[in-house]
This record gives C-alpha cells, structure tokens and sequence, in this order.
C-alpha cells in the first residue's frame, strides 16, 4: 500500500493561493522597506505549503530507506513513514537562509535619520553600505542559532537511524547548544539574575551566577528536547505540544513586542523570526500527525522543536518564562525520574497499552524482574495510596507498576480512553498551563520579585539583569 498522500483539489487551490498571497508579501516588503516581521510571516506561509506537499510526497521513499514505524495503538498495528521532522527541519532552516537578509536588509541599504528622512546619516562605502553601523551581533546570533538548530536536527536524524542509547543522547544536546552560548558570552554575556524581595537583604538586588548560568542554560538546551521526546507517544502529541508553547512564546513576545519603545523588543523579534516559522511547518506536520497518523515525526522533530525553544528562550533571555510554558514536560520529566535512572525498570516503551477488544488506550505496565528493595516498595506503596501509581502485587510482592509518564497517570485517574480524546485532554492541559504560565510570569512574580520587566519605566529597567 502507498504512504505517499494525494494532495486533493481544495488543498491545491488553498497551497497556491497560500503561496501566491505570501509571495506577494514578501515583494511588498521587499520593495517597500516593509517590516521584517512580515516578510517572515510570508515565508512561514510558504514554508507551510512546502512542508505540507514535501510530506505526501516523500512517505513511499522514507519508508523505502527505513524511516518507518508501526502505529501501536491501531488493530492492523500498520506501517507508517517515520522521521518526517527532517522533512520540517530541513524546510525551517532554508526558509531562515532565504529570510536573513530581510532583518539586516536596512543596514545593508541605508540609514536615515529618521522622521521619514531618507538622508543618509553615515558615509556610504562604494557599495551603498553603512557598514560601521552593521549589527554584527544580531547576525551572530541568528547564524549560531541556525547551527545550533542544525545540529540538532542531524543528530536527531543519527537517533531515527541507529537509535542512539539514552545515556548518550541525553548530553549531545549541550555540545549542540555551544555556538549559541558562545555567542551569548560575547555578545550578552550577562550572567546576573534578579534576586526576589526577601532574599534581598542577603543577596542583594543582583545574584552573579557566573559560570553557573552557562550550566543552567546548557541544561535548558539538554531539557527542552529531551522533555518534548518523552512526552510522546499517541498520535499528534509531539507536533501538538509544541505548536501549543509556540503559540505561548509568540503571544508573550507580542506583548513585548506592542510596547512601543521596550528595551526588550530586538530580542522578542528575534524570537518571532524564529517561532513563526517554526509554527508554519509544524502545522503542516501536525495535520499529517494528528489521529489517525498518516506520518510519525520522528526523534528529529522532538530535538528539532525542543532546540527550537532552547535558542529563542536562551537569545530571548526568557528561559524562565519559557519553562514555565514547559510545566506538563517538566512534571513528566520529574515524575519519569525513577524509570529514568533504572530505580525501577524502564520498558523500551512506555506509552499507554492498546487494547484491541475495547479500541481503549489503558496505563501500560513495567515489570519487576525481582521484587524492589524494601525502601522502594514503600515509596511506590505510598504513592499509590496517593494514587499517583498503579500496582500489581502477588504474595504481598509488588510485581508489576504503571509505567511513570504523565499519559498513564491521566489514564489511572481517569481510567481507559480513545486514543484522540487522550490527545485532545493533554494538549488542553497544555493550553491551561501555558496560560496559567504566562499568569505567573506577569501577575504573580511580582509578590516576590521587584517589577514585571514588560511594564517598564526608563528608571525602573535594570538592563544588567535577566529578565525574571
Ligand atoms: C520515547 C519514550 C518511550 C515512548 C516513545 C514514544 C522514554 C524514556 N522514552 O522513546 O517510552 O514509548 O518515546 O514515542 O520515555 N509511536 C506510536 N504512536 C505514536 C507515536 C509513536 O505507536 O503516536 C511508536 C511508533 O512505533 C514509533 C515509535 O513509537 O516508531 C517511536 O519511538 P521513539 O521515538 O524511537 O522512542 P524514544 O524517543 O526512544
Ligand atoms: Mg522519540
């Protein structure tokens, strides 16, 4: 049977249409001196029409050099191409090549001295370019990242390939992040966070953290696409999870972005060249993604998307903030721990068990080969009178225990579901938590720390701090 996809007629019409209207966009822009920001939202259009044909065309040649895998929630368990994420990263970053002239574009050409002056305010070499005025570290930062991104999506190809084992794959996400934090050294190098109120008369309003903070970073890089990679599992949840905290990080960067004059609004453009289209080919995956799969995305799409993230929260310097758009990965990660670090066995697979009579997802299970030691028996005895675990026990043993991902927890409490409507609940605890997320960052934070750096004041802005 073929996995490539027919691309019907109403899409023909809408892909074209998509594609000629964004292409008159960025012309526009072009011609223009437009807004950069919308000559990336043309190019996320046609990165989405790109992305959307690239993958029902390309299913049968995946499938042919290995890049499948079977659908383990299904009766027919059937064959589905694999690793289309590579189909995503590789259109993301030509469309951020094809893009980068765009925000350098008027630097390139011209200066003014504003007021809609088209006087040129600086000498002009030969060639028309004021190039003293050149932001050589904003093009630092966009080409470490797109290395770094780079990276990131070749070793997740390697992982598609051969597999890689955990206790690897875990750290080569550092190694990925180094460009993007050199440059960070070079270009920010800011290294202080804010101290909240209490803490203040010890700490001082400033805390240095030094080398510690190129740690704390490295490890942002090492969590997002890991914590996005075990968080998986059912169709749609990796591309939906991710187009859900995009979403999240460009409403944010919004917010910034709207205030007219906001130091912070170079860095918040940054991000949104990179979220939107970033968002542009994960919507075209997810629609091949979503229940009833037709491609799965791969390990080069988890790393791919979390890298994604790490880059503009870290050039953002919004690392926090985006963590707390990260709350349903990191409980996962948090809770996954113990099977993680083998203090009770790990399956190959943890996502929730299949069961072909009812068509219900059901908690799946890991096994004990020998009964735990006493301390963890009574640990995992305690939390499954918390109910935050299943049990299984014979001859007052414990032999087997609901595998610790957060799926299976939602499963335990609210016993077996239809594999979409598990889909659908976790991507709307998504939504709630990146907007309860957002409700702390600048609501809440500001009953411990000082001030909410989007309403800023020319007095009150700290620029030596990273934001809260
Ligand atoms: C991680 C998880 C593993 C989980 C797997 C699912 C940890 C430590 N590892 O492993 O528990 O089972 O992701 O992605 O938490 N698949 C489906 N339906 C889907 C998505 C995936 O059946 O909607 C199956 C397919 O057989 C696919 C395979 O999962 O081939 C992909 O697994 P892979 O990404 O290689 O697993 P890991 O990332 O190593
Ligand atoms: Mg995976």
């Amino acid at each position: 049977m073929s996995s490539n996809t027919e691309i019907t007629p109403a899409w023909h019409l809408f892909l074209f249409t998509l594609v000629g209207a964004c292409s008159g966009l960025i012309y526009t822009v072009f011609k223009g001196d437009g807004e950069p920001l919308l000559a990336s939202l043309g190019f996320s259009g046609i990165a989405f029409a790109a992305t959307y044909c690239m993958i029902c065309w390309l299913g049968d040649a995946f499938k042919r050099v290995g890049f499948k895998g079977r659908d383990r929630s299904k009766r027919d368990q059937r064959e589905i191409p694999e690793t289309m994420g590579a189909v995503c990263a590789v259109i993301y970053l030509f469309t951020m090549i094809l893009f980068l002239p765009f925000p350098f574009y008027e630097y390139l050409v011209k200066s003014t001295s504003g007021g809609g002056n088209r006087d040129l305010t600086v000498e002009e070499t030969y060639t028309g370019r004021t190039l003293h005025r050149f932001p050589h570290n904003k093009l630092g930062e966009y080409l470490s990242a797109l290395l770094s991104l780079q990276s990131m999506a070749i070793l997740g190809v390697a992982d598609d390939l051969f597999d890689i084992r955990w206790r690897h794959k875990l750290f080569l996400p550092a190694i990925a992040a180094i460009p993007m934090l050199v440059v960070y050294y070079v270009d920010f190098g800011v290294t202080n966070v804010v101290v909240p109120f209490r803490l203040q008369p010890y700490l001082g309003q400033l805390l240095n953290l030094s080398w510690g903070y190129y740690i704390y970073m490295a490890l942002v890089a090492i969590f997002c696409p890991n914590a996005i990679n075990i968080y998986a599992g059912i169709n749609g949840l990796e591309v939906g999870q991710s187009i859900v905290v995009a979403s999240a990080i460009i409403a944010n960067d919004m917010l910034y972005i709207s205030v007219p004059g906001h130091p912070a609004t170079s860095a918040h453009l940054l991000s949104l060249y990179f979220l939107v289209p970033f968002l542009g080919v994960s919507l075209a995956l997810w629609l091949h993604n979503k229940y009833p799969s037709k491609v799965f995305v791969g390990d080069t799409y988890c790393y791919f998307a979390g890298m994604t993230f790490a880059v503009v929260g870290i050039l953002g310097h919004f690392s926090k903030t985006l963590l707390l758009c990260f709350l349903p990965q990191l409980f996962n990660a948090a809770y996954s721990l113990p099977q993680l670090l083998h203090i009770v066995p790990c399956p190959r697979h943890r996502m929730p068990k299949f069961n072909p009579r009812t068509g219900l997802l059901h908690a799946s299970t890991a096994t004990f080969k020998s009964p735990p030691r006493p301390v963890i028996a009574t640990i995992l005895r305690l939390l499954s009178k918390l109910r935050l675990v299943q049990l299984h026990e014979q001859d007052g043993e414990i032999v087997e225990c609901s595998n610790l991902t957060a799926m299976n927890l939602f499963l335990v409490h609210f016993g077996p579901m239809r594999e979409d409507r598990v889909t659908e609940w976790l991507l709307g605890i998504q939504v709630l938590s990146c907007a309860v997320g957002l409700f702390v960052r600048h609501q809440l934070a500001l009953w411990v720390f000082p001030h909410d750096n989007l309403r800023f004041s020319m007095g009150s802005f700290m620029p030596a701090a990273e934001a809260v």
